[in-house]
């Protein structure tokens, strides 16, 4: 008469964790991330339990039944054969019975070289590593093949996207540059040359020479407002100019936000003071100013 021997609290969990390990490998769907936490997953497992315990009592009503009908004798032997410590016998099963290890020995000898080998039985929990490595080597093989799990491109990929949201987000509640805390700063040169080309180069030229507005790396301005040169172009994209409607004011008007204002006008004070001159531009507007004072 056979009865499942394993306790319930260690085949419940067992048998859910296989379950949860098989839908980690295998449904893992990297645009669902949060699929494990989902609600119908923890029903699912939920059930699953429910069932599974179900099935235990079932198991355990059956043998009772089964018992029954046997004499009492042989109930007695039964009970004590099953009910024994199943932690012993667990192992008894993995490091052999030390009683029964001695007699299973098997010598074999060679004859010529007076060497005798033993031929032990290798250890079930040796035996049972190796068959794992198979699983877990199959698993792996097939799942990198097919599967999005362990596939480096494609983890390469999600992890490269989400760290751009991250930085997304970042820019999003990082403090805004203002015209009273923002100074120029050479590492944004290069960003703000990106931004500029994309918001500005239509009117001004991508090197900052002038089209329709005027040339920017010159020492002419129309528009004089504040003390320091940095300052002064910060405030005339924020604000626009007056006198000139073209010119629009890209950050009161939200179009561009603060830190990339910081970052264009980076570039502006950067061609306008530091880089070459472009030998092409449009010709002086405004009045020459050559006094700034340096400000912060
Ligand atoms: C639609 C065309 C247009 C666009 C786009 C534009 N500007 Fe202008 N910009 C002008 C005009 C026209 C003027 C001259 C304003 C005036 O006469 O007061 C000007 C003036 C300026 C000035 C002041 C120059 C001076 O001599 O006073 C700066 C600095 C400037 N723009 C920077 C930018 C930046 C940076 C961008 C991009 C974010 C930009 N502009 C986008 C047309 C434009």
């Amino acid at each position: 008469m056979n009865r499942y021997k394993i306790p319930y609290f260690i085949i419940i969990p067992f048998i859910l964790s296989v379950i949860w390990f098989i839908f980690y490998t295998f449904l893992k769907s990297y645009d669902h991330i949060n699929y494990i936490t989902h609600p119908i997953t923890i029903y699912f497992f939920l059930i699953n339990t429910i069932l599974l315990i179900v099935l235990e009592s079932i198991n355990n009503l059956i043998f009772k039944i089964r018992l029954k009908s046997f004499s009492y004798k042989e109930r007695k032997n039964i009970l004590e054969k099953k009910e024994g410590n199943y932690f012993y016998s667990l192992y008894k099963f993995i490091f052999f019975d030390p009683k029964k290890i001695n007699k299973e020995i098997k010598k074999i000898d060679h004859g010529f070289d007076v060497i005798i080998e033993l031929d032990n039985k290798l250890p079930i929990w040796w035996i049972h590593l190796f068959y794992t490595t198979f699983i877990f080597s199959s698993i792996y093989f097939f799942s990198y093949l097919f599967m999005d799990f362990s596939n480096p491109y494609k983890e390469y990929d999600i992890s490269y996207r989400k760290q751009l949201k991250e930085i997304e987000i970042f820019e999003k509640n990082v403090p805004q540059a203002t015209i009273e805390n923002s100074i120029f700063k050479k590492y944004l040169v290069n960003d703000g040359k990106l931004l500029f080309k994309e918001n500005c180069a239509t009117c001004h030229k991508s090197d900052g020479s002038g089209n329709i507005g005027p040339n920017l790396t010159d020492e002419y301005w129309i528009n004089k407002v504040e003390k320091d040169l940095y300052k002064n172009i910060f405030y005339i994209i924020w604000n626009g100019s007056e006198k000139n409607p073209a010119m629009r004011p890209f950050g009161k008007s939200k179009e561009i936000k603060g830190n990339d204002i910081e970052k264009i006008s980076s570039y502006v004070y950067f061609i306008n003071r530091i880089d070459k001159k472009p030998l092409i531009h449009k010709s002086p507007q405004g009045e020459k100013i050559l006094e700034w004072s340096k400000g912060i």
